[in-house]
């Protein structure tokens, strides 16, 4: 698959124009491209209880929305127009869908989220909207016109089962057709309708909100601290009113919680496992039959180490963050384990030192890494 993704411009200036700030047509982006899946495919992943699937309907101008798994006979009776059915995390499954996500290897893995595949009929699409992710909308099979918005009313429809805007006024509209992709910048409406049966790969990029970093670092804080001490009153004089909350209570419980430090290394620590950690309904399963380490080591130097299709995998500067878990390195360690946050395997004829052959050993009988 040649990629001429960013329709000749160069990383630096998309990031530098483009990235957050505006949407970007490219024409072409994937040249000859119409699809990693077949409708039967896709259909197929839906039914699948380790897949995350939305089926959406819209029937005298109402939307419905269902949730996945489903039958295969859920799809039999669908009407010919107006339904879309959309797949999320479809890189767990296919390799051909990891492969797609590394050609956006320009941005950072952290941002990463997933690769959502939608198939929609004629009319099909989940309705005008606005996303708080970062998304290339990449068309496979078919041909899809989306329409986009810069407003600033974000009202949506109260009674919908799923988001969409009141008051949608298209700016700009456009027919992509195979190949072609739309990028868009978090917080841009947008509208995409099928104009036949089509799909559509949706590579997103997650930004928490500030609201979740802040109770998620809490969170992590309550895992990982240990702070010494106890309230203490040894010069307790008599209460005249009992039932009022002390100040020197007040003034001692503010000096311990504006005492609570951490430092760049803890904040590492918490995005690091933060943004590994699998989603809830993703599990790993350990290798049926295993190798022996010599065979493993093998492997690796036959460059047949990967890592599994479900594995999140960060560095930091001493660490090695994989599936929400925290590995401290060494610093060659890390050096040598990098390439395989960077993408996803390990050259053939590597050597690795003993440390990252010991830890790669453990992640594949976890199921984090294949061979
Ligand atoms: C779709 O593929 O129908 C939806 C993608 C999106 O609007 O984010
Ligand atoms: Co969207």
């Amino acid at each position: 698959m040649k990629s001429t993704l960013l329709g000749g411009l160069s990383p630096r200036v998309f990031l530098h124009e483009y990235w957050q700030k505006k949407p970007l047509l490219i024409r072409g982006a994937f040249p000859g491209f119409t699809g990693l899946l077949s409708p039967g495919d896709i259909m197929e992943l839906a039914c699948r209880d380790n897949a995350q699937s939305r089926l959406v309907t819209r029937k005298h101008g109402l939307w419905q929305v269902r949730h996945g798994p489903f039958m295969p006979r859920s799809f039999s009776g669908l009407p010919p127009a107006k339904w879309t059915l959309l797949v999320q995390d479809v890189n767990h499954f296919l390799p051909s869908a990891r492969a797609l996500l590394l050609e956006f290897n320009f941005i950072p893995h952290a941002r990463l989220d997933d690769l959502m595949v939608s198939y929609a009929a004629a009319g099909g699409g989940v309705g005008p909207h606005f996303d708080s992710y970062d998304v290339f909308l990449l068309q496979g099979m078919g041909r899809r016109r989306w329409q986009i918005s810069a407003q600033q009313d974000r009202t949506l429809i109260a009674e919908a089962p799923l988001k969409i805007l009141q008051d949608f006024r298209p700016e700009q509209e456009w027919l992509l057709e195979p190949g072609d992709m739309l990028y868009l910048p978090p917080g841009y409406a947008h509208n995409g309708i099928a104009e036949e049966h089509c799909m559509t790969y949706s590579i997103g990029f997650r930004a928490p909100s500030h609201q979740e970093l802040a109770v998620q670092f809490l969170v992590h804080l309550q895992d990982n601290s240990d702070i010494e001490g106890m309230y203490s009153d040894p010069d307790l004089a008599r209460q005249r009113h009992p039932g009022r909350l002390p100040p020197a209570m007040l003034r001692q419980a503010a000096t311990v919680l504006n005492n609570i430090k951490w430092r760049r290394s803890d904040i590492e620590r918490f995005l690091g496992t933060y943004l590994t950690e699998p989603k809830s309904h993703v599990f790993f399963t350990p290798p049926i039959r295993t190798v022996t380490r010599k065979k493993f080591i093998h492997q690796i130097r036959e460059g047949k180490l990967a890592l599994n299709l479900k594995s999140r995998m960060l560095c930091g500067k001493k660490t090695v963050f994989l599936n929400g878990e925290a590995y401290p390195v060494s610093a060659i360690t890390r050096q040598s384990l990098e390439k395989l946050a960077d993408t996803c395997t390990l050259p053939a004829g590597g050597n690795l030192d003993d440390e990252a052959v010991s830890l790669c050993y453990e992640w594949y009988l976890d199921g984090f890494i294949d061979i």
